[in-house]
């Protein structure tokens, strides 16, 4: 029988801290106009010193469980997309497993920068389709604010810290709610327009976030408008079937630009980069957890996720909730 990838529930977590942009011009030579002219962003929430990635990402699995009323031992994979990490290793998603006290499992983070997030729920999809397992914690967590250079105001005042999550579960039987596609790409060749300036292989220590903002702008659009047209179109779907576009919360700017390319009115676009700012991984899974407990994405419609980040990395899912 065909086994269907179902979200069963939503969790988010942002930490208590809120960074302003008028507190951002006492770091910086910035300005409140110029950060939420060119980005659309207020505020963002920055994680306590003590606070790590894999606190907030259980804090948002914890919201997820209880709302879905599952116990911790019902959960046989642990997927979590980040780019910082606590430690090198071992992995986030073990971390979460330890602290909820989750019995031997699948466990393991995945890598894909702002694009971590689709990329760990289609192979958590996978997964579940290929009868392997039967529910899976999907998380997006960052702490962002542990990799700026809080000297560069061209990088430090677009990024906030949050988690969010997603159980997926599999599910057989009559019914049309599930992933219905994912679509994954990269393309290293423009590594060296997003990157960190360390490693653990190379300088010792995580390093700083270095964008070429212009021109990784220039690609966000045209390829997260590429890749959801492909979703679309694999589907024999139009915008017009699309009740919402959850994308990466990157840029308001970017945002309207790829949704007048889609022709799909802003009023169909979940939107937090103003209260979140860019939180990579996590920013999906957020806004989508928000639009759901507010009630605005109800059960039965079609939802697009859409991101992009370094790798360059860009993917799409569209999902049936
Ligand atoms: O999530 C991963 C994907 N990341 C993205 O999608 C981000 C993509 N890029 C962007 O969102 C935008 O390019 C930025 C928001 C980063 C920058 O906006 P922009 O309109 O592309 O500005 P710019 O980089 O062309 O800079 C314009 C000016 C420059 O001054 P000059 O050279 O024109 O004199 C910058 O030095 O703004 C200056 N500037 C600032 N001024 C005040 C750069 N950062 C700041 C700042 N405050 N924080």
């Amino acid at each position: 029988m065909k086994i269907r990838s179902v979200i069963r529930a939503t969790g988010s977590y942002l930490p208590e801290r809120i960074m302003t942009n008028a507190d951002l011009e006492n770091v910086v030579d910035t300005s409140d106009e110029w950060i939420r002219q060119r980005s659309g962003i207020k505020e963002r929430r920055i994680a306590g010193e003590n606070e790590k990635t894999s606190d907030l990402a259980v804090n948002a699995a914890r919201a997820a469980l209880d709302r879905a009323g599952m116990k911790a031992s019902e959960i046989d994979g642990i997927i979590v997309a980040t780019t910082t990490p606590d430690q090198t290793f071992p992995s986030v998603a073990v971390s979460v497993q330890k602290t909820l006290d989750i019995p031997v499992c699948t466990a393991f983070d995945v890598q894909a920068v702002c694009s971590g997030f689709v990329y760990a729920l289609s192979i958590a999809d996978n997964f579940i389709k290929a009868g392997q397992l039967k529910r899976i914690l999907v998380i997006g967590a960052e702490k962002m604010s542990a990799i700026l250079n809080w000297e560069d105001r061209t990088t430090c005042v677009l990024f906030g810290d949050g988690a969010g999550a997603l159980i997926l579960e599999a599910q057989t039987g009559e019914g049309t709610s599930g992933i219905i596609s994912s679509h994954l790409y990269a393309d290293g060749r423009l590594k060296d327009l997003l990157y960190t300036d360390g490693g653990p292989g190379t300088t010792g220590q995580s390093g700083h976030i270095v964008m070429h903002g212009r021109e990784v702008f220039k690609h966000a659009v045209n390829l997260m408008a590429q890749v959801v047209e492909e979703a679309l179109e694999t589907n024999g779907l139009t915008a017009a079937d699309v009740e919402w576009l959850v994308p990466h919360q990157a840029n308001i700017r970017i945002i309207e630009a790829t949704a007048k390319k889609l022709k799909l009115p802003m009023d169909k676009v979940i939107v937090t980069v103003e209260r979140h700012g860019n939180t990579s991984a996590a920013s999906i899974p957020l806004a989508f957890d928000e639009a759901v407990r507010d009630g605005r994405i109800k059960p039965g419609q079609t939802v697009l996720f859409e991101a992009m980040g370094g790798g360059l990395t860009w993917a799409a899912s569209l999902v049936r909730i």
